[in-house]
């Protein structure tokens, strides 16, 4: 029998509104059991066109649900849990996709100790996120596999210590925007060897989604991948070469660890 359970979104953006449309879409939950408030009207809309329920308020979104994803930004996250924290009943799981907003904080602020933490990142838009979770102290098995089922709606989902998330930040949270910067820049190479700018801008992004899916759905490392299309002295080890040149491998490596430096030093800073 399926696993129904009433979730709620407190904070009705961007990201709550993938999730409740992946959610809702792929059939993981009814869109009837799925609930939210917002204070503009052309939010509530939104959301009740998929079939989700609006409520009044936060409060009543928490009171009915059994599982609440915290999606506001993370400077309103400690305001909004303060005044949330007499309705986190003890079998309510509180799931935060707050960035940057440790488990500790999420439990003194909230009073509540059965919390997911969970990372996406921006290709949740268009269900391809890649995101982690950790688990508070509470948390249970089962939270964990439906929070686990939320997410693949949007994507994939790993679980991870706590300790990883600058390190996921500087990875899979920044990610998208090195690989923008990649594909720009194939283009750009097309567009200099003579094609036009369209034609160059597909095949460049079109390139790097079938790259990935070879690594995701063969399972092959990479390396073997790269082998097994580099023929002896043919035109891709030419192309290797000058990346090689380039250094475009200690790049990328170098892009990664000073997004998470940037990270851990943002969380040591931040105001909260
Ligand atoms: N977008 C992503 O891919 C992504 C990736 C990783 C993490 N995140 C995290 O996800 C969270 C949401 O991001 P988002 O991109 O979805 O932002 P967003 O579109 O701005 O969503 C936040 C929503 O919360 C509403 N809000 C503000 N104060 C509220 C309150 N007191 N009670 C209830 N709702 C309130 C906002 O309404 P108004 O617009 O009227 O202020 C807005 O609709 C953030 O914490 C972000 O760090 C997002």
């Amino acid at each position: 029998m399926a696993d129904v359970y009433r979730l709620g979104f407190v904070g009705a953006g961007n990201l709550a509104e993938s999730i409740a449309r992946g959610v809702a879409n792929s059939g993981v939950l009814p869109p009837s059991t799925i609930r939210t408030a917002h204070r503009r009207p052309e939010r509530c809309a939104v959301f009740e066109s998929f079939g989700v329920r609006i409520l009044e308020t936060n409060q009543q979104v928490v009171d009915d649900s059994d599982i609440v994803i915290l999606s506001v930004k993370p400077q309103v996250v400690k305001e909004v849990l303060l005044e949330l924290r007499p309705f986190f009943s003890e079998e309510k799981v509180l799931v935060s996709i707050a960035a940057g907003i440790k488990l500790h904080d999420l439990q003194e602020w909230s009073g509540h100790r059965r919390i997911i933490r969970v990372m996406p990142n921006t290709p949740s838009a268009v269900g391809e996120a890649a995101s982690v979770m950790c688990l508070g102290q509470m948390a249970t098995k089962l939270d964990e596999e439906r929070v686990s089922c939320l997410f693949k709606a949007i994507g994939k989902i790993w679980t991870a210590d706590e300790k990883y998330f600058d390190a996921i930040t500087g990875l899979s949270g920044s990610g998208p925007a090195y690989i923008y910067i990649a594909i720009e820049a194939l283009a750009d190479g097309g567009v200099a060897a003579g094609l036009p700018r369209e034609l160059a801008l597909g095949l460049a992004s079109q390139t790097v989604l079938g790259a990935a899916a070879m690594v995701n759905q063969t399972g092959k490392h990479p390396g073997q991948l790269k082998d097994a299309v580099t023929s002896p002295a043919g035109t891709t080890i030419a192309g290797i070469q000058e990346l090689e040149k380039g250094a475009f491998r200690s790049t990328l490596m170098s892009a990664v660890l000073a997004a998470t430096k940037r990270c851990q030093e943002l969380s040591q800073s931040k105001p909260l």
